[in-house]
């Protein structure tokens, strides 16, 4: 291994760990707003595409926080509902919340989950930002963990800290858009897409 590669290494270990544990500080300290009413749209744009998209889908949600996408899309709507956050203290509250014999959280960190299931179903809301390089972990972890129609629905905040446009683009070099719709309410827009992997 080179220096460069060392350091490089050591400086991804050191930022993933304090992502971690930040995070897992803010749900310790009881971090709610995500269950306001101006959060609202946003998930329950996301419940809709689920339930129109398919029956009984096989779902997959990273970055899920304490398990609000899954409550508020409903259980008689998937067949099964995994649900991945790199924060314990999230999940484990999401797994007392709502986890039942179908519906399931786990800690994870989305860069390197791994799982041999697959899924109909890809969610991220509002949780692609901490995806890193987005091309390659799309290419080579999460396209591969979708059924052959499986589709992912993405949401970006459109505020500048987001970089949203970069990201969109680059999604947009991998994926066909199926559908798009924005939001917006009094905490700010965002935009939603459905979007499937280009054939190759
Ligand atoms: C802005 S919150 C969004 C939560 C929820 N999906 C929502 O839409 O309200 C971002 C979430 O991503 C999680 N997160 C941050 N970095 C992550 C990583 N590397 N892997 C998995 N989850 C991560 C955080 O713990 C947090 O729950």
């Amino acid at each position: 291994m080179s220096v460069l590669s060392d350091i490089s290494s050591f400086i991804e270990r050191k930022i993933i760990r304090s992502d971690k544990a930040r995070w897992d500080l803010r749900f310790k300290n009881g971090w709610s707003y995500l269950e306001n009413i101006e959060e609202l749209p946003r998930f329950s744009i996301i419940a809709g595409y689920v339930r129109f998209l398919k029956t009984n889908p096989d779902v997959l949600e990273m970055g899920c926080a304490e398990g609000v996408q899954a409550a508020r899309t409903g259980k008689d709507a998937y067949g099964s509902w995994l649900g991945t956050d790199v924060s314990p203290t999230a999940t484990d509250s999401a797994n007392q919340r709502f986890g039942d014999e179908k519906t399931t959280f786990a800690p994870a960190d989305m860069n390197d989950f791994e799982t041999d299931k697959k899924f109909d179903l890809i969610i991220i809301n509002e949780a692609i930002y901490y995806l890193t390089p987005i091309k390659e972990k799309m290419l080579n972890k999460y396209i591969p963990m979708l059924k052959p129609d499986g589709m992912m629905i993405i949401s970006m905040n459109t505020g500048r800290n987001t970089d949203h446009e970069t990201r969109w683009g680059i999604l947009s070099e991998i994926f066909d858009l199926i559908d798009s719709t924005y939001t917006e309410t009094s905490k700010g827009g965002w935009n939603i897409k459905v979007l499937k992997p280009k054939a190759v």
